[in-house]
């Protein structure tokens, strides 16, 4: 056995073990397989070993040669193998990439203060009603006490369709329908959203916005629950801390009547452009039931009294979104509509 050859291969052993990657083993088979590579010198050594041990010495080469071979495949099957895990790993396809979203649009602001409206009166016992756009001269005007030639109706000019069909003003109408409709003449506690007209058309007043009706018809109802009514309304809908100021007023339908102001949300009440410096802003129209609308739809105003209150959802929009045009809430813009979005 020549020692030679079989620490060769013992040192073979240890740094086969050692070696990480292709290029080491590629070294190595240079240093041991190449033109002057250890085992190719051993190989052509053979010439100068004694004739009686040249067959031993061939065998042990060959020996040498095989386990160096297949020492030298496993290690670069090992390492190929690695390479092409590692090229899979990095060639991954990422599957997860977010598809393209459809455009879903977003409900707009005016249907969302209708909802939150809507919510707050629902949870209150009110029922929501609607009435029509196209309304008649009675129930928009005569049954809420604007006899023919009343000059509160200056203030309502609108598109007519003929001598007795107009586009409604005021969501007040509903009342006289309300209370029309219900034959039993029983208690009444509704809200009526809608669209209304006028022939309008500046930064704060546009053709066509919306309002809301409130109305109550029971016993015993009184100014304070109007005002407990309104105050609700005016906290939950612009915030806790809000104020509210009752200011003597006048509508043809309502007796007492008053104008609320709320303190304005932006200053808190100190006094900024929103509010023109006085720290207060109008925002609805409200008062007890006028006698005379109640008699004209059927109730006994000696059996009965109730209030009623209006607001504009265009104005209680632009106040709580902040919109600074009341335009550009029936713009249609799907720039300005996409800050509605529903993210929340
Ligand atoms: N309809 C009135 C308007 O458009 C607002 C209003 C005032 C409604 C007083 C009411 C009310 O119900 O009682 O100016």
């Amino acid at each position: 056995m020549n020692e030679k050859l079989e620490e060769i291969k013992k040192e073979l052993a240890e740094k086969f073990e050692k070696i990480t990657n292709m290029q080491e083993l590629n070294d190595l088979k240079v240093a041991y397989e190449g033109k002057k590579g250890i085992i190719t010198e051993m190989a052509a050594g053979i010439k100068d070993v004694a004739p009686e041990n040249k067959k031993e010495y061939g065998m042990q080469m060959n020996e040498l040669r095989q386990d160096f071979q297949d020492r030298y495949e496993k290690a670069k099957a090992k390492f190929e193998e690695e390479r092409i895990n590692q090229k899979l790993k990095e060639d991954t396809i990422d599957i997860s990439l977010p598809a393209d979203k459809p455009n879903m649009g977003s409900k707009h602001p005016f249907s969302r203060i209708i909802e939150e409206v809507e919510d707050l009166f629902v949870s209150m016992g009110y029922d929501v009603v609607d009435g029509p756009e196209l309304e008649d001269d009675e129930h928009c005007f005569r049954l809420l006490n604007y006899y023919v030639g009343h000059p509160a109706r200056d203030a309502q000019d609108t598109f007519y369709i003929d001598e007795e069909y107009l586009l409604r003003t005021q969501t007040s109408s509903s009342q006289s329908r309300v209370m029309q409709a219900n034959k039993e003449k029983t208690p009444i506690r509704v809200i009526c959203p809608g669209k209304t007209y006028r022939r309008d058309d500046d930064a704060t007043h546009s053709h066509q916005f919306g309002q809301v009706e409130g109305l109550v018809i029971d016993k015993d109802i009184s100014l304070a629950d109007l005002k407990g009514t309104l105050e609700i309304f005016a906290r939950r809908i612009l915030g806790d801390d809000t104020k509210v100021r009752f200011r003597p007023s006048y509508f043809p339908f309502t007796s007492p009547s008053c104008e609320v102001d709320v303190s304005c949300f932006k200053c808190g009440g100190k006094g900024c452009s929103l509010c023109k410096g006085t720290g207060w802003i109008e925002l609805l129209g409200a008062g007890m039931v006028h006698p005379n609308v109640l008699r004209m739809s059927g109730y006994d105003p000696e059996k009965f009294t109730g209030f009623a209150f209006g607001t504009g959802l265009d104005r209680l929009a632009m106040f709580k979104y902040n919109i600074p045009d009341i335009r550009l809430i029936y713009g249609n813009d799907i720039r300005f509509l996409k800050q509605f979005d529903e993210a929340e």
